[in-house]
């Protein structure tokens, strides 16, 4: 009989403690979400990659961002992905070492400044922060590139073959 109670009364604390973890769980949760978050989503600041993970003479997608990032002269630069001419989403090319939009052929150089094509102007670009280390791209205040015609202020010519090339 005694072996009963204690069993009823292990059990009872047992599930205690259980809902009462669960309770905690939920309190921490709810208060997380509700923290003001540093990575807003795309339209504010968004997290994205530690800064020595930034190429030099590349670009590196920031899908969250919806943009590139990539290091010029030691800063990094938050390229939209956006194409100015018609919104396509404009890929980097690794053999021609600038951006190709698939829609109408513009095409941008590593900073975004527009080099050729119908767009009326480079790439947007987003103000970049570090804090931590990290980059916090800024989504919600883009700046226009620059018109079509403006001079280029890097030195990085069409280093090959362009991504469109061959595969028609
Ligand atoms: S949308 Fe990119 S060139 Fe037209």
């Amino acid at each position: 009989m005694s072996e009963e109670i204690e069993r009823r009364e292990f059990l009872k604390k047992g599930w205690m403690a259980g809902a009462g973890l669960i309770g905690v769980a939920g309190i921490w949760t709810t208060w997380d979400v509700l923290q003001p978050g540093e990575s807003a989503g795309f339209g504010g600041e968004v997290r994205t990659i530690p800064e020595e993970a930034v190429p030099q003479d590349g670009v590196v997608a920031v899908p969250a961002a919806r943009a590139y990032l990539t290091s010029i002269d030691g800063e990094v630069v938050a390229v939209s992905e956006t194409c100015p001419h018609l919104g396509c989403r404009v890929p980097w090319c690794e053999s021609s070492g600038q951006f190709e939009c698939p829609c109408h052929g513009s095409i941008f150089n590593r900073k975004g400044e527009a080099r050729e094509g119908p767009t009326p102007r480079g790439m947007s670009r987003y103000p970049v922060q570090i804090i931590d280390g990290l980059v916090i791209v800024n989504t919600g205040e883009p700046e226009e590139g620059e018109p079509m015609g403006t001079a280029e202020t890097i030195d990085e010519p069409k280093r090959g073959p362009s991504c469109a090339e061959g595969s028609h």
